[in-house]
């Protein structure tokens, strides 16, 4: 018979095994060359992880995005979007593993419209771009990016992320999923306090159009 003070110690210790749930995963994350970032959060969907520092003197964001793509041999991409919260308009750094090289890659492409997803420059300036994968098949991508004055004075970027199944031999991405959390990956990043805000239910005006994803 176990002694009733005994079982109350046991559920106690219980609950502190239980509550590093409510802890960040993304802060137990190490990099491979150590690279150190002071923010880090966890996306609220498709698994993803942000690490990032701000510095507004010369406004500066340095990020380092982490996701698995959707099927082995597919991609991830994490964007700003400098006019607006949803995908298109959105200045994206996408990441995938060359089929033939085996190498990580990192691209930029400017998704102006749904119809229109081309490998592009980007409207601001990133430098120091690269990518990783990992052994459980994520991949990291690594970028610093001039925040444009507009966006660095209000304090906050709309940031989208996305994962996909597969890249064409020319680099052209397969359509990610339409599931609610293909939808929901997008919100608001505070370059000053290191928190995030996702939209929850996605965004109504796109809702109303009812406008389906091509790719991302
Ligand atoms: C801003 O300063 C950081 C060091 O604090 C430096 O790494 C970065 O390259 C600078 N950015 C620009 C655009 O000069
Ligand atoms: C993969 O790498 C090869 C060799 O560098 C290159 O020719 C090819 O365009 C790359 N493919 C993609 C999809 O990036
Ligand atoms: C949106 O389009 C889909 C596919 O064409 C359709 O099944 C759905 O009913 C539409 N939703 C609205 C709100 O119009």
């Amino acid at each position: 018979m176990v002694p009733p003070s005994l079982l109350i110690l046991v559920l106690a210790y219980s609950a502190l095994l239980i509550s590093p749930a409510v802890s960040l995963t993304c802060s137990s994350q190490k990099f491979t060359k150590n690279q150190v970032y002071p923010n880090c959060l966890d996306l609220p969907s498709l698994s993803s992880y942000l690490h990032f520092s701000y510095d507004a003197s010369n406004t500066t964001l340095s990020v380092a995005f982490i996701a698995t793509p959707s099927k082995s041999g597919g991609w991830i991409a994490w964007a700003i979007n400098p006019k607006a919260t949803g995908m298109a308009g959105s200045q994206s750094l996408v990441a995938y593993k060359n089929s033939s090289t085996g190498v990580a890659v990192v691209h930029t492409y400017d998704v102006s419209s749904y119809g229109s997803i081309v490998p592009k420059e980007l409207s601001f300036e990133t430098w120091d771009r690269s990518a990783e994968s990992g052994s459980d098949g994520s991949l990291i991508i690594f970028a610093k990016i001039k925040v444009p004055a507009d966006l660095a004075t209000k304090g906050t970027v709309n940031q989208v992320w996305q994962v996909g199944p597969s890249v064409g031999e020319d680099g052209t991405l397969g359509k990610h999923d339409f599931a609610a959390a293909n939808l929901q990956s997008k919100g608001t990043l505070d370059l000053k306090n290191g928190q995030s805000s996702s939209s929850s239910g996605g965004d109504s005006r796109l809702k109303k159009k009812n406008v389906s994803f091509p790719s991302f």
